[in-house]
């Protein structure tokens, strides 16, 4: 099996609990002596950590908080979703050689690849995350389409490749998930794996990597993952 091609979206993590940032602007400078700004500052945190040269933190720097904020609402975050969809097909027409055997697969995460979860953070920004009231709103299973995320569904639909979605959403929440996604425009996938209780246990992280292993050895050529990088989501989850 070839190389597997990891389609990150752009990094949405404004959910974090505001509080007193005690960075000072005025006095901050590199480790070089460039005098830089806050958006400066922030700017470079958030493409470093899409460029997963920053690893493994647990949340946003208290400083850039309204900045990703303003950044997940902006157009520019729609370009950017929307490149990364454009580069994907491009990927799949120039370096897939698919068999069309129905083995040729395509992994999607859903909560904000396919679906959007802007409109329960809208309501809960400046709060702790509450898992609770999460998943109550996942379960009226409101969450609007990426409309780029749909396109990109169906061109893959199109092209006879087999869509497997996996996500951190637990298993209760499956029908609401499902009637989410159908009503929404998504309908045509061949798995939906979610985490049962047995899995709960292991991070967000290893579940994935386990679950694309079982689908490797079931004899899926896993060809592309389309995932948003949100990192920042799973650590807030975390705490
Ligand atoms: C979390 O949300 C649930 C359901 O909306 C609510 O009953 C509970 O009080 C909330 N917990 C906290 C700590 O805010």
């Amino acid at each position: 099996m070839g190389r597997t091609f990891v389609c990150s979206l752009v990094l949405l993590c404004f959910l974090i609990p505001l509080t007193v940032a005690d960075w000072n602007i005025l006095n901050q400078k590199t480790h070089n002596g460039l005098k830089i700004s806050l958006k400066n500052y922030c700017e470079s945190w958030r493409m470093n950590v899409e460029l997963h040269d920053i690893r493994d933190f647990q949340v946003v720097p208290e400083e850039c908080t309204e900045y990703i904020t303003k950044y997940v609402k902006s157009t520019q975050y729609k370009v950017d979703s929307e490149r990364t969809t454009e580069e994907c097909l491009v990927y799949l027409s120039t370096s897939c050689n698919l068999k069309k055997d129905g083995k040729d697969a395509w992994i999607f995460d859903i909560d904000d690849t396919l679906l959007s979860t802007i409109p329960f953070y809208k309501n809960n920004l400046g709060k702790k995350i509450n898992v609770t009231a999460l998943e109550e709103w996942m379960s009226k299973g409101k969450a609007p389409a990426l409309d780029y995320s749909l396109r990109f569904f169906n061109e893959i639909k199109s092209r006879g490749i087999q869509i497997i979605l996996i996500s951190g959403r637990r298993e209760h929440l499956r029908s609401a998930t499902i009637d989410n996604l159908v009503n929404v425009g998504y309908h045509g996938w061949t798995g939906l794996i979610l985490r049962d209780p047995t899995n709960e246990l292991v991070s967000v992280a290893e579940y994935k990597s386990q679950v694309r292993k079982y689908l490797t050895s079931k004899g899926y050529r896993i060809w592309g993952v389309l995932v948003t990088n949100s990192a920042a989501l799973r650590g807030i989850l975390a705490v």
